[in-house]
Parts: structure tokens; C-alpha cells; sequence
């Protein structure tokens, strides 16, 4: 009798999760693994339907691998289970886990096991936080393997925000531990400058709420731009901030007689733009030529973002450069707002919208399709001239028209200068040592993203990548200080103080001490003892 009630409780445990594929048969750690999952979660084969639901994920095609065996899970106990499971299984050894699958560095997929984090996908909107000793008057927490646009789908309409990505399908887990540029980042600050918590699955299985003043601060100032190799984030707890009551997009497209003219108008912008709300963009990409209609080619598209300062207090705060004019009493008009960087231009379409914040995101989506290979790389820059600009987009035009001599049709490649409002409106950081990526020295980002078909072309892509980051260090060189690239696009051979500062032996300490076994090691890795021994070291500190 006894025997036979443990029979069924056996089964009855083993059958907890779903599971896929002849894999788990053979893997003592997935049989027991199966039976600690919460029911819902799953464990899915190479081959078999999630396996390849999740190989279809990944952003950028060549990004994507088949793992052998696929873990979905729902909670942190799973992850934590997972984790465990992974060091004793056959497989373990070629770990790696996903959040949205943008990343750029091949660090989020693997032949062997993987960690697939989309089931846990959760927002919430909280009040009166209390996580260990830090307390939050308004978080927006959201689960480790979310979307921004199931984050912003759930704060949509609240009258509260997170900083997050301007494309709706990134994830927030790649995002927010590399830096974390959303479209109000110049008002409120990058999200790793927003996040009071993070709650996290160590390696060893055990999972704790790392914050900038507990025992974990060595871990939270880690994840604040050091990337995911020191544990899985499960939730993280971002400092809400108001949710703009509109969001005004300008797409301008230029005609080229007028692209010298709309250089000098976007270098006029950078410089007195006194508004933290309102923010623009600098593109050159291959597009239809009307964006959505006509035939490809080279366009040029300057695009305005004001989003409506709830608070009404845009005009409030820091006075950025010595040379800006002062700020108005109020936010001025989108129309008064971009009416100099239109000045004088012959603009073949343009596209005015009203959007609520909530669906800002989608605006940009169409722009990054799936179905390529492609590159999201790029350094940064604190002062832009017209003869930069023009030297970046040359140097875009050239991967253009060398893609199509090639074969190739690069539709949707895009160079962009973002621009980024001065201290993020107070909210940067004091010093370059106070967070993992040094960003006290505010910077407006470049990025190139190309898009190709055929790997016989990838050694020609990243040579181009090669050729505009150096016109942007060097440039940067010669108006002012060292500033660190932006980890979440960095480049295939970045080196570590490159990123990272002064600040890469601190890391390479911390995943010593998180990861001391260097199991996540996928992608770009810090220097570790293990990580070296193990040939998977590529991020070294500065030789002194
Ligand atoms: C089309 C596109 C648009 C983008 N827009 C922006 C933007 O507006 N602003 C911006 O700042 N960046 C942007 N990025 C860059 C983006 O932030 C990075 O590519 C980021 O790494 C993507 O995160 P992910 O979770 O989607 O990627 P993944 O490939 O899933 O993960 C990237 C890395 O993060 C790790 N990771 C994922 N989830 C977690 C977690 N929960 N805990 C710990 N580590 C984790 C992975 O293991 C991997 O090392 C964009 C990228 C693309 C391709
Ligand atoms: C992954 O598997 C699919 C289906 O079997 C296959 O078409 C694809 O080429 C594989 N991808 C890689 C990178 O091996
Ligand atoms: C990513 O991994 C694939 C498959 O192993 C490889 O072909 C490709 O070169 C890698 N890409 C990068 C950017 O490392
Ligand atoms: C979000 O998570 C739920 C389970 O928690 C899952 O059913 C759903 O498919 C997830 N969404 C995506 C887009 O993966
Ligand atoms: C697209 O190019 C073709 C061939 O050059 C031309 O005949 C056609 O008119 C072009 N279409 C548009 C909308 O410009
Ligand atoms: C803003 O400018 C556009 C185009 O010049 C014009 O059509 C529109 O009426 C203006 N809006 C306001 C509120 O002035
Ligand atoms: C690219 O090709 C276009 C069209 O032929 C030409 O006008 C332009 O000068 C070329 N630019 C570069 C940088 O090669």
C-alpha cells in the first residue's frame, strides 16, 4: 500500500512540467529537474516545437542556435532549480540563457542548454516598495524575460513609466543590465541609473535581492552596464517616472541637395536644444524612398520626439552648457521646438504623429525587421560638427553602395545619431567609477546596423563597422574626453577599457566571485581565472 501511494506521488511529481523530445530520458538531472518545475513550465528538445520557437526568436540571424535542450521557466524557484540542474547535467557545460534575443554579442544562444526566459514576462506597477533596505515610492518591477511592449502594455495609461527601449520586441533583460537608452533617458536618466533592485538567481542556485547599499552592492554596481554574466536577473525594480501625456514624432525625409544644410541645422539642434522632453535623430539608412512606398535607396531621415512634460516643469532644472540659452518658464511647442532643424530644407515627406506613450515604441519597430543578419554596434561622442556628420555618412553611403556591388540588398541598414540631453537632466552619474559602464560624461550615441544575407559578407560588414568607429574615436579624440563605448552595442572587437573604463578589473572580481566556475561564457567574457583557464576569456583589463 505504502509503496503504492509513493508510486503515484512519484508520478504524479515527475509529471510536473511539460516536456518535449527524447533528451530528458537520457539526463538524470532533466528527470529530476522535470519533476521540481511549477507546473506550466516546460523542457523541450532539440527539434521539437518550443526548441524551435525559441530558435526563431533571435533578432539577428546569425545569432541563433538549436540548443539540445531548452528550459522554460515560470518563477525564480525554476530558475533556480534550472541552474542547479544544469551543473550536474551532461549539458551544462555549454549553458546560456535569453531574454528578448537582441543581443549582439552571441552570448544568449547555445548548441548545448539553455535558459529561455520569455515565459517569465510579468509587469507590475507598484507603490511604497519595501526590498531589502531600499524603499520605492513608485516601481514598475518587471520579470527577467519581459518585452519593453509587454512592459509598456502594462503601464500604458497608469500615469507612470519605465525608461525603456525605443523598439517594443527588446528585451528588457539584455537592456537593462547594459545601460538602458529609452526615449526619456536625457529626462529622467539610463535605466540602470533607475533601478533600485534587482532580484537575482546566483549560479549557486541561491537567489537574492541585490541593491546599491546591501551585501550584494558589488553585484547590483555589476549590473548596473556590466552585462549578464554574474547571475540571472529574475525581476527588476526600475524608480518609475511620470508618463508623458503625449509623444509628438516628426520623420522628416531630406532631399539630398539639402543634407549639408540638414547637418548644420542637427549640430544647431545639439547645441541649444533646452528641453530634456524633446530629443532627435540623425539617420542615413536604405529605405523605400518614401519610407513605406517606392523603390530602395539611400535616404536621409531626420526624425523630432517631444514628449509632453507632465509635470510641466521641463524648464526647471539644470542649465546644461555655459553657452545655451535659458530655459522658457514653459515647454515649448513641438512646432517651436523643431522649427531650426527644419530650416531651409527641401523635405520630400514628412510624417507628423500624436501618440499616446504607450504605443510610442511602435513606431520604430518597422524600422529593425527580423530576417537578416544584422549588427547594432556603435560608440559615442560628446560633441558633434557638420564635418563628422559628414564623414559618418560617407562612410554609410560606402557600406551601401559597396553591399549592392556585392549582391546584397541591404533594406533597412541604418546609421543613426541619437542625441542624448546634457547630465541625462541631472540624473547621471557623479563619477565614472559609480556604476560598471563609466557614463558621467554625458554622450550621444552613434549606431550601425547593418543588414545582409550571406555570411560570406560578415568579415566585409564589420570591417565597415571598424572603419566608422574610427572616425567617431578619432573625432572624439580631438574635441574632448575618453568616452566609454555604450555596452549594449558594442562592437565585435571591442576591447574591454574600450566599455569598460577603469572599471574592467572590478568586473573581472566580481564574476570571479559570482561565477566562479565561469559557466555563463557565452559571447563576450570577463577574464577570470576560470574564464581564462577554460579558453573563454575576452575581456581583459587595460595592460598598465
Ligand atoms: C532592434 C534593436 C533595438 C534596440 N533598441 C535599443 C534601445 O532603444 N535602447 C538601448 O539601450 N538598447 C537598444 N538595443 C540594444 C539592446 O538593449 C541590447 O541588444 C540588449 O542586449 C538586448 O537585450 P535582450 O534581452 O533582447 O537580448 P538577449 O540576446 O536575450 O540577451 C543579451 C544579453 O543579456 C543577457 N540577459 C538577458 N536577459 C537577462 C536577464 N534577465 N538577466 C541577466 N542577463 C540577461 C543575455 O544572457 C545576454 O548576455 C536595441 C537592439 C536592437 C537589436
Ligand atoms: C536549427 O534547426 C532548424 C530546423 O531543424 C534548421 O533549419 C536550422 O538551420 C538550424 N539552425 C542552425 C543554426 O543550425
Ligand atoms: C555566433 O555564433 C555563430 C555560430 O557558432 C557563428 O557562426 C558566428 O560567427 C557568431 N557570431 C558572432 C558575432 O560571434
Ligand atoms: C508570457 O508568459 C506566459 C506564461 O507566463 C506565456 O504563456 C506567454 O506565451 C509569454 N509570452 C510570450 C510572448 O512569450
Ligand atoms: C522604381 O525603379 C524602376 C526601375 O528603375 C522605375 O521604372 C520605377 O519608376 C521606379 N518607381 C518609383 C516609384 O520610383
Ligand atoms: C506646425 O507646423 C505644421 C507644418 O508647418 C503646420 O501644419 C501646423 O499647423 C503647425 N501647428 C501648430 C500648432 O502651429
Ligand atoms: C554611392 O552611390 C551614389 C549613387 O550612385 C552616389 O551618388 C554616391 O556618391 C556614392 N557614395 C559613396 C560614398 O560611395
Amino acid at each position: 500500500m505504502y509503496s503504492l501511494i509513493s508510486f503515484i506521488l512519484l508520478t504524479i511529481s515527475t509529471a510536473r512540467a511539460f516536456t518535449q523530445g527524447e533528451c530528458i530520458k537520457h539526463d538524470f538531472a532533466l528527470i529530476r529537474l522535470a519533476s521540481q518545475l511549477s507546473p506550466g513550465a516546460a523542457i523541450s528538445c532539440r527539434h521539437s516545437l518550443l526548441q524551435e520557437y525559441n530558435a526563431n526568436r533571435y533578432w539577428g540571424e546569425q545569432y541563433s542556435k538549436n540548443a539540445t535542450v531548452v528550459v522554460f521557466p515560470l518563477t525564480a524557484d525554476d530558475v533556480s532549480h534550472t541552474v542547479q540542474a544544469a551543473s550536474s547535467s551532461r549539458l551544462g557545460w555549454d549553458l546560456a540563457f535569453v531574454g528578448g534575443g537582441h543581443g549582439q554579442t552571441n552570448a544568449s544562444s547555445t548548441s548545448g542548454f539553455l535558459i529561455d526566459l520569455s515565459w517569465m514576462n510579468s509587469t507590475k506597477v507598484l507603490h511604497d516598495v519595501r526590498l531589502g533596505d531600499v524603499r520605492i515610492p513608485n516601481a514598475i518591477s518587471y520579470q527577467g524575460g519581459a518585452t519593453w511592449k509587454q512592459v509598456t502594455d502594462v503601464t500604458s495609461n497608469t500615469g507612470l513609466a519605465a525608461v525603456g527601449a525605443r523598439v517594443g520586441d527588446v528585451g528588457v533583460g539584455g537592456f537593462s543590465t547594459g545601460g538602458g537608452i529609452g526615449f526619456l533617458a536625457g529626462a529622467y536618466g539610463y535605466a540602470i541609473d533607475r533601478i533600485r533592485a534587482f532580484e537575482v538567481v546566483l549560479l549557486s542556485g541561491k537567489i537574492v535581492v541585490a541593491t546599491k547599499t546591501n551585501k550584494y552592492s558589488d553585484l547590483f554596481w555589476a549590473l548596473q552596464g556590466g552585462g549578464g554574466q554574474f547571475g540571472i536577473v529574475t525581476t527588476f525594480y526600475q524608480e518609475a517616472v511620470p508618463e508623458p501625456t503625449s509623444s509628438e514624432f516628426g520623420i522628416w525625409i531630406i532631399a539630398r541637395d539639402s543634407w549639408e544644410q540638414a547637418r548644420q541645422n542637427t549640430v544647431h539642434f545639439f547645441h541649444s536644444n533646452n528641453d530634456p522632453f524633446s530629443l532627435m535623430y540623425y539617420s542615413l539608412g536604405y529605405y523605400p524612398q518614401h519610407l513605406l512606398t517606392g523603390n530602395l535607396t539611400t535616404t536621409m531621415v531626420i526624425v523630432g520626439i517631444r514628449f509632453a512634460d507632465p509635470r510641466g516643469q521641463s524648464a526647471s532644472t539644470v542649465d546644461a552648457y555655459g553657452d545655451r540659452p535659458r530655459q522658457p518658464a514653459e515647454q515649448m511647442t513641438f512646432n517651436a521646438t523643431f522649427n531650426g532643424l527644419l530650416q531651409g530644407l527641401d523635405i520630400e515627406q514628412a510624417s507628423i504623429y500624436n501618440v499616446p506613450y504607450g504605443v510610442a515604441t511602435e513606431l520604430s519597430t518597422p524600422f529593425f525587421p527580423y530576417g537578416y543578419r544584422r549588427g547594432f554596434w556603435g560608440p559615442q561622442t560628446s560633441k558633434v560638427s557638420a564635418s563628422y556628420l559628414a564623414a559618418t555618412s560617407d562612410g554609410m553611403e560606402a557600406y551601401i553602395n559597396q553591399s549592392l556591388a556585392r549582391g546584397e540588398v541591404p533594406t533597412s541598414a541604418v546609421w543613426v545619431l541619437q542625441y542624448m540631453y546634457p547630465n541625462q537632466n541631472g540624473h547621471g552619474p557623479a563619477s565614472d567609477s559609480d556604476t560598471a559602464w563609466p557614463h558621467a560624461q554625458t554622450a550621444h550615441q552613434t549606431l550601425f546596423s547593418p543588414a545582409w544575407r550571406s555570411a560570406v559578407d560578415d568579415g566585409f560588414v564589420i570591417q565597415h563597422n571598424d572603419a566608422l568607429n574610427k572616425i567617431t574615436h578619432d573625432h572624439q579624440a580631438s574635441v574632448g574626453p575618453f568616452i566609454a563605448d555604450y555596452p549594449n552595442y558594442i562592437s565585435p572587437k571591442a576591447d574591454g577599457y574600450r566599455v569598460w573604463g577603469g572599471n574592467v578589473e572590478r568586473l573581472t572580481a566580481i564574476k570571479a566571485k559570482y561565477d566562479p566556475e565561469c559557466r555563463i561564457h557565452q559571447g563576450r567574457v570577463f577574464a577570470s581565472e576560470a574564464c581564462i583557464a577554460n579558453g573563454w576569456a575576452n575581456i581583459y583589463p587595460p595592460k598598465s
